[in-house]
């Protein structure tokens, strides 16, 4: 048997940058009033929501990832060039093939740097990042983009009054690249296809074009049995992630949680015991739920508000449609 030189990667990985892109138009809650029977006073203290953004039609999946991943680059101190592998995480690129990650190494000037699209729903960032880190380590690319990137307003349904108020537009960026010391522990994640139903399109795009339904394919969810789901088995996730890094709430700095219903992040804190001292991630407020940009978007926010430092030990966790999920510590760029 022939031997086969073994590929030679870095001891570990860590995030070297972040970097983010939210819309222009800034979209308050009186808009959302105009399609649905609501009050804004219901949306701010059901889901925390007060503002979101939505792109127009020029800023696309493309742009915006562009826009973000340029942030992040010059955030990590690399150049284009150095990206070996390009990661975008998206359920709203509405062009089935190519993957949109081939364009965006293009226009980023990445020396022909592999390039696939993931679809992990609003766990997709952690899914982006748990593939990172596994490539620098094992050597099939020195630095890798992770761009978790979503156009949910193309995918909402204004008249569903369970989902007008949630959904946002934007892109976060991290590269991912060597590191001396551990700064990405191990990555708790998993699916639960049995509860598909509960947050999905509402119908296949064939049904749609087949002329069996007359309104466009949209997410819809059972608000409650997300919600459920969330508070009570997310929160072990999260626990299981942190004595997978064996790091104890104590040590932590930061926790930055899928930007989903700031009540879902509220009761994540209170059964993590997480103390006083832990900054917690609260962008939802002013970003909606961006899915598979969620997380570094609030990452990005924490790290220039000054909330957050670099150096900063912070626990992750997305969770969302499929039902699928994934958390862990990181150390902050
Ligand atoms: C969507 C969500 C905010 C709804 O909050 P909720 O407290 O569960 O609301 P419910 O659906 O139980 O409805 C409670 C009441 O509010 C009413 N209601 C529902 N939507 C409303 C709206 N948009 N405006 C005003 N009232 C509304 C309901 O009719 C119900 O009234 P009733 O008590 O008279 O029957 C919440 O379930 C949630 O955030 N779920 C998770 C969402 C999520 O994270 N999704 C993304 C996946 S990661």
């Amino acid at each position: 048997m022939a031997k086969i030189k073994p590929s030679k990667g870095a001891p570990y990985a860590r995030i070297l940058g972040v970097g983010g892109y939210r819309p222009t138009r800034v979209v308050p809650n009186e808009v959302i009033l105009e399609t649905i029977d609501s009050s804004d006073e219901w949306i701010r203290s059901r889901s925390g929501i007060e503002t979101r953004h939505w792109a127009s039609p020029e800023e696309t999946v493309a742009v915006m990832s562009v826009e973000a991943s340029g942030k992040a680059i010059a955030d990590a101190g690399i150049e284009a060039g150095q990206i070996g592998a390009v990661v975008v995480s998206t359920v709203s690129h509405f062009q089935q093939t190519p993957a949109i990650a081939t364009e965006i190494a293009d226009r980023l000037g990445t020396n022909k740097a592999a390039a696939f699209d993931i679809s992990a729903g609003c766990a997709g960032f952690g899914y982006g990042l748990t593939l990172a880190k596994s490539m620098v380590v094992e050597g099939s690319a020195a630095y890798v983009l992770v761009i978790g990137v979503e156009r949910l307003s193309d995918l909402t349904d204004l008249e569903d009054r369970a989902t007008a108020f949630l959904f946002g537009d934007g892109a976060g960026a991290v590269v991912v690249g060597p590191s001396q010391e551990p700064a990405i522990g191990p990555t708790v994640w998993g699916s639960e296809g049995d509860k598909s139903e509960v947050i999905k399109q509402t119908v296949p795009w064939t049904d749609y074009r087949d002329g069996e339904v007359e309104k466009f394919p949209a997410i819809t969810q059972e608000g409650q049995a997300v919600f459920r789901w969330a508070v009570f088995e997310m929160a072990k996730v999260a626990q299981q992630a942190l004595d997978a890094a064996g790091i104890t709430s104590d040590e932590l700095d930061v926790f930055i949680p899928h930007q989903a219903n700031v009540r879902i992040i509220d009761s994540m804190v209170k059964t993590l015991k997480l103390p006083e001292h832990v900054t917690v991630a609260r962008d939802i407020r002013t970003t909606g739920n961006t899915s598979a940009a969620s997380i570094p978007l609030a990452m990005e926010r924490l790290l220039a508000t000054g909330e957050a430092k670099s150096g900063d030990t912070a626990l992750v966790i997305g969770f969302g449609a499929g039902l699928v999920y994934a958390a862990t510590v990181v150390t902050l760029p």
